[in-house]
């Protein structure tokens, strides 16, 4: 939705013009799946689709908000935020105000439109773009300074005390602290971060959505976090170790032989794919486009064998970009269970590339995938209309 649109939305919706504007990314993963909440490193990137706030400051105790595609107005009241965790709309919104004034932050009231150009359960985080997004309005109409990181750690608060999926860190720090044109090298342990340049010569990524239906995503993500706090547990009766993420691969194939099937196979990825995080970085800092692209799909392989969160639409979308001679690599992003996948793709052969690839995943899934065009862009935007 183009600006002017939104603007003219929020004006017939609240009777008023809107003041200001603010917005938070969705994020790609380049790699580094599944193991945030590990203590692993991750290495996410903003992008250009995101969660926009056009807002007015009110006063009083009353959030209004409305969102664009959907009629009607959601109203929150700052004196009950509690009482809002099972809206279906509007409570990533409430949590997040619930926490800021948990901490003291006085919450004002205000209109809000939101505009989310990053699509929902696309595993891009629209969540997160919406939570941060939001974060930044509140801190904003209440006068206080804020450092992004901690709005990051609000935001997961909210998605984690408030809608009840226990993610990590990794979206609303990407959310909110992504930089242009680069990729954002986290850890999750201590949240130091680098920032390494998203430079991949004569390729770019390609972010494509499989479309397969939503469902379910978020109680299969939280048995996922209670298996590796199974391995975790067991490993700790041999190893001093906080964290996955901190057993090396060598020590693993030492440990293993302790875990239970699943539980080993889960566990397996996570070093695997800490692992893989360092080499791929490494890659990339080098200009190894093609030692890149092979890491992706040894991390999908991984996501698809042993941590079990592909399915067939993301399976198939990926194995077709691989089939392409001009991609180096291809591999689900995010939570998984449906959602995204990123390759690696010449960009002189990115048209054919989305018309054949497109073309195959139809003919065997049955429904359209969609492309879109993505670039990396700031976390937080902060705009006086
Ligand atoms: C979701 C969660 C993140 C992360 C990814 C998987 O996007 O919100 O915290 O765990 O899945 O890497």
């Amino acid at each position: 939705m183009e600006r002017m649109e939104a603007m003219q939305s929020f004006e017939q919706i609240f009777g008023e013009k809107a003041e200001d504007l603010f917005t938070a990314a969705g994020r790609i993963n380049v790699i580094g799946e599944h193991v945030d909440y590990c203590g692993g490193k991750v290495f996410p990137a903003a992008l250009n689709l995101r969660c926009n706030v056009y807002a007015k400051k009110r006063g009083g105790n009353k959030i209004r908000m409305a969102f664009r595609g959907i009629d009607g107005i959601v109203e929150i009241e700052t004196d009950k935020l509690d009482s809002y965790r099972n809206l279906k709309i509007g409570n990533y919104q409430a949590g997040v105000a619930y926490y800021l004034q948990e901490e003291g932050v006085e919450i004002v009231g205000c209109d809000l439109f939101y505009d989310c150009t990053v699509p929902f359960g696309s595993g891009l985080s629209s969540s997160a773009a919406i939570e941060v997004a939001t974060a930044v309005t509140f801190c904003e109409y209440a006068g206080v300074a804020y450092d992004k990181v901690h709005l990051a750690l609000i935001s997961q608060k909210a998605e984690n005390g408030y809608a009840g999926v226990n993610c990590g860190i990794m979206d609303q720090f990407a959310s909110a602290m992504g930089k242009k044109d680069h990729a954002v090298l986290l850890d999750c342990s201590t949240l130091e971060y680098e920032y390494v340049p998203l430079q991949l010569g004569e390729y770019c990524l390609v972010v494509a959505n499989c479309n397969k239906p939503h469902n379910l995503v978020e109680s299969k993500y939280n048995v996922r976090r209670q298996e590796v706090e199974t391995a975790l547990k067991t490993i700790q009766t041999v190893l001093d170790v906080k964290c996955l993420a901190e057993v090396s691969p060598k020590q693993f194939t030492e440990v293993k032989y302790l875990l239970s099937g699943v539980v080993g196979k889960r566990a397996e990825h996570v070093v695997m794919e800490c692992d893989r995080v360092h080499k791929a970085v490494e890659a990339l800092k080098q200009g190894d486009i093609v030692e890149l692209g092979r890491l992706l799909n040894e991390s999908h392989y991984s996501l698809r064998d042993l941590y079990e969160v592909t399915g067939k639409e993301l399976d198939t979308l990926s194995a077709l970009a691989r089939k392409e001679s001009d991609c180096l690599g291809s591999r689900m992003i995010g939570a998984g269970f449906g959602g995204c996948t990123i390759s690696i793709v010449k960009k002189t052969a990115v048209e054919g590339f989305i018309r054949r690839v497109g073309k195959a995943y139809q003919d065997v899934i049955g429904y359209k995938a969609s492309f879109y065009e993505t670039s990396i862009e700031d976390g937080i935007t902060v705009e006086k209309l």
